[in-house]
Parts: C-alpha cells; structure tokens; sequence
C-alpha cells in the first residue's frame, strides 16, 4: 500500500480537487484507493455523499488516528491511499507528511503561492517525506511568463509533477457532482491532465521505493581453490 497527501499551508491552491480528480484516475487505473480526509471542514467526505458510485471509501480521520486507520485500510487490501489536507493545519498536515510516501505540494501561479510552497516544503524536509510540487489553475493557453516563472521556481526548489493543470470549469463541475474529472468528462483536457498527472505520481512512488530498498548483496567470491599438495 502507498499513501501520497495533498499538503500546502496555501489555503484554497486545490488539494481536495486535485486529490478527488487523481484518487479517480487511480481507480480507473486499477487501484484500490481510498480517501482519508484530514480536513474538519470534511470536504472529500461531503464529496463522496455527492458520489453515486462506492468505489472509493472515503472517511474522515482526526490526526491522531491517522496510523491505526491506515493499518487497518492495508489489511484490507487497499493499494493506494490519498490524503486530503487542511490548509494552515499545522498538526494535521504535519500528521499526514509523517505517514505518507509522497506529499503533492500544489500551487497556483502567482507570488504568494511560491512563497507558501517554500513554507511547506521546509515542513515536508522536517519531517523526512518525499514531495513534489504541482502547478495548478495555470491559464489554459499556458505560454504565460508568470506559468514559466512559477514552474521554474517549483523545480529549483525540489521538482515539479507533470502536467502542468489548467483552470477549467471541468474541475469545478467534478467535485460538484461527487466525480472525478475524467469520469464527468472523459474526452476532456481536464480528463487527459488527471489520467498523466496519477501516472507522474505512479512512477515517482515506483522510483522511491526502488532508491529506499538495500542495495543487493554482492555475489560471494568463490573460495580461493587450495594448491594441490
Ligand atoms: N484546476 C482547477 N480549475 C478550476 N478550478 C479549480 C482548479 N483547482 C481548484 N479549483 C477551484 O479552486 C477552489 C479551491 O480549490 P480546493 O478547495 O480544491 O482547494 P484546497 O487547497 O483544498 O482548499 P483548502 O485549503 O481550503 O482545503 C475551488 O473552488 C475549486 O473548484
Ligand atoms: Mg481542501
């Protein structure tokens, strides 16, 4: 089982919808996902009331029984767990980076983003976990100076998901119907970004664990043969 959060001190930057849109993707992938929402304003878990499919659980946990609910998911199978994160939630962020093998730091293109993703990522650092960041509600046309200087800043400071996710209404109208974007528009760009941003995470988490495992022993040299007497 992995577990990736969607953290960012930056209130409003699209945790919950990014997190909603790529649990989906991850389902419709293979995964058995569920959605642990850290928030008290309980957005995933409002979300998944809207949802008429039961294909992902999603529940909400305070941070203090974060390690014990995650426990249990494992036993039961699930393959992917998906943080949701309160913005500004100093205990509960800090919870979830301590869990998790990913944390997906998003942020819009604008100056007080970049500087709250600095925030978070010495936080994340801290605590020892993974991260990436992501460039979200970037102008559709994207040939932007202020989507380049946000991208270029995001990778000097530890690396940036592809792709880079657009504003679109697709989002919007998602989350409020209870679906992922490429389940309300499949066809869609919004669609294609969440289907290629959960395979950027997918082989971030592969190549984690392949950078965290030993490396394998060196074959034993063959004993010397002794001299005939
Ligand atoms: N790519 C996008 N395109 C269009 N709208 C978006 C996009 N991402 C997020 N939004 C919108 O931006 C607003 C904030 O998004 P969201 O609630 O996901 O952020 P958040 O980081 O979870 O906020 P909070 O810190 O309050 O939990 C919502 O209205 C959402 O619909
Ligand atoms: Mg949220």
């Amino acid at each position: 089982m992995r577990t990736i959060a969607f953290v960012t001190q930056k209130g409003g930057a699209g945790k919950s919808t990014l997190a909603s849109s790529v649990a989906v993707a991850a389902r419709a992938s293979g995964e058995r996902v569920f959605i642990i929402d850290l928030d008290p304003l309980q957005t995933l878990v409002k979300w998944a009331g809207a949802r008429e499919a039961a294909d992902i659980g999603v529940e909400h946990v305070p941070p203090a029984k974060l390690s014990k609910a995650l426990a249990a998911l494992e036993k039961k199978g699930v393959t992917l767990v998906v943080i949701d994160a309160p913005g500004q939630g100093g205990e509960h962020a800090a919870a979830a980076m301590r869990v998790s093998d990913l944390c997906v730091i998003p942020a819009r293109p604008n100056a007080f983003d970049l500087w709250a993703s600095e925030t978070t990522r010495a936080q994340v650092k801290e605590v020892g976990c993974d991260y990436a960041f992501l460039l979200n509600q970037c102008p559709p046309s994207q040939q932007n100076a202020r989507v380049e200087f946000g991208a270029k800043s995001l990778q000097a400071m530890g690396g940036l998901l592809a792709p880079l996710v657009s504003a679109r209404v697709d989002y919007q109208e998602a989350a409020r119907l209870g679906l992922g974007v490429s389940e309300y528009n499949p066809d869609g760009v919004a669609a294609q970004e969440m289907r290629e941003l959960w395979g950027s995470i997918k082989r971030r988490l592969k190549k984690a664990a392949q950078d965290s495992k030993p490396a394998a022993k060196a074959p034993a040299k063959p004993a010397a043969k002794k001299k005939a007497a």
